[in-house]
């Protein structure tokens, strides 16, 4: 097989780059490692930007999301028992966010990918990129039993934090910084309606929790725990229990209970590698960068690496040149670099240091009251929140 563009990995960043490059007139394969059920199964976050759902509607892959997507106009800090509100419209100058689940939307991208191609191939495993620094490098991959050759003008690996497109960087051509935290998320999906109109960050003495949605029927909650925990030593029960205390606020409110439909642990980390592109093998979303996720950053920066990329394919496509895509990497990196340290600093406002001392819940505190003192403070959260501006 021969095309011009070969995309490895068909999440949110290898699916909204196919339908740019659709739409650009622009060749390109997808293979995906995992069968279709499995992908369309998948539970991942939910939170999109305002230029994320205008990416999704310049390539017309929003109009379910344009129905179903929740508009929020802000998100709630809790903690010493009472609520804050940080209103995004006001502090930002009049930007939201929309939740949306990430399984819901890469639904809609297949469902577009397969009605008007390009081509998709599910249970099609890259095993490896071979000569990236020439001007044909070649996907080789499994799929129906053999394997495979994918020859390619340019590859790129949006193949997720364990792909084998990094792997294709010989040493010495990049570095990954990698940061963990020493606490997980427990997250878990319930039958029953949200407790609240805007997603809940709370910090409390027994650790962080989290609650969002994913539709006005369905909950989406996390819970801090310790690294190694393991999701079945935690019975529903438990888990309803642990999140009530962690929400207590003096006021009235109450945690709605429901059925559990699916349990699983996270764990936290932080990782950038640098640079997102080797000769014509380019990474995008997961396969170069991973967030924390209590900022809601890592779908929102799949898609703003593959709308910068789609905007250099398309330059080199109808004027030749490459100025673009040269400038792919360090373009991608300044943004990435920004969320990233938004995202820890999220986490470490929020989380409880299993080591840490009444210094440090102190300053915790000190930096939450700030953010609810200070309409300066509020809005710098809320512009990071809602999603820096993509460069000219
Ligand atoms: N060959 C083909 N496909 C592969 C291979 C491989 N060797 N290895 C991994 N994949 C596929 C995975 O099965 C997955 O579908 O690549 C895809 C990567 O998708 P994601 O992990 O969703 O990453 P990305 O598209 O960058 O989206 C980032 O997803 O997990 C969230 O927090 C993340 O929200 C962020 C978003
Ligand atoms: C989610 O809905 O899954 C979600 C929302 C916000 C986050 C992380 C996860 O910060």
């Amino acid at each position: 097989m021969r095309t011009t563009v070969g995309i490895i990995g068909g999440g949110p960043a290898g699916l909204v780059l196919a339908r740019f490059l659709h739409r650009a007139g622009i060749d390109c394969v997808v293979l995906e490692s995992r069968t279709r059920e499995y992908v369309l199964g998948r539970q991942r976050a939910g939170m999109l930007e305002q230029g994320t759902v205008d990416a999704l509607r310049a390539v017309g892959a929003a109009r379910r999301l344009d129905l179903e997507g929740l508009v929020h106009h802000g998100i709630e800090l809790r903690f010493d028992r009472e609520r804050h509100h940080i209103d995004f419209p006001v502090l930002t100058g009049g930007r939201t966010v929309t939740v949306y689940a990430q399984t819901e939307l890469v639904k809609d991208l297949v469902a577009l990918q397969l009605a008007a191609g390009p081509p998709l191939l599910f249970a099609a495993e890259a095993l490896a990129v071979e000569r990236p620094e020439s001007d044909a490098p070649v996907v080789r991959f499994l799929h129906e039993g053999r394997e495979q050759t994918l020859v390619c003008d340019w590859v790129v690996g949006c193949d997720g934090s364990h792909g084998v497109a990094r792997a294709a960087f010989p040493a010495g051509a990049g570095r990954t910084y990698t940061h963990d935290f020493p606490y997980s998320w427990l997250g878990v999906l319930a039958d029953v309606p949200p407790s609240c109109e805007e997603l809940v960050y709370a910090r409390h003495e027994r650790g962080f929790a989290l609650h969002s949605m994913r539709s006005p029927r369905v909950s989406r909650l996390y819970l801090q725990v310790p690294n190694g925990t393991r999701a079945d030593d935690w019975p529903d029960d438990r888990i309803w229990d642990e999140l009530a205390a962690r929400f207590a606020l003096d006021a009235d409110w109450t945690l709605n209970r429901g059925p559990i439909t699916s349990k699983a642990v996270t764990p936290m980390r932080g990782q950038v590698h640098e640079p997102m592109r080797h000769g014509r093998l380019l990474l995008a979303g997961d396969a170069a960068h991973i967030v924390p996720p209590t900022g809601a950053k890592g779908l929102n920066l799949a898609v703003s690496d593959v709308r910068v990329l789609a905007r250099a394919f398309t330059a080199l496509h109808t004027t030749g040149s490459t100025r673009l895509l040269d400038g792919y990497s360090d373009q991608c990196l300044e943004r990435v670099w920004q969320a990233t340290r938004f995202s820890c600093d999220m986490t470490r406002m929020l989380h409880v240091q299993p080591d840490g001392d009444a210094f440090d819940h102190r300053m915790q505190l000190a930096r939450l009251r700030r953010i609810t003192a200070s309409r300066h403070a509020a809005a710098e959260l809320a512009a990071n929140y809602t999603g820096l501006p993509l460069p000219p």
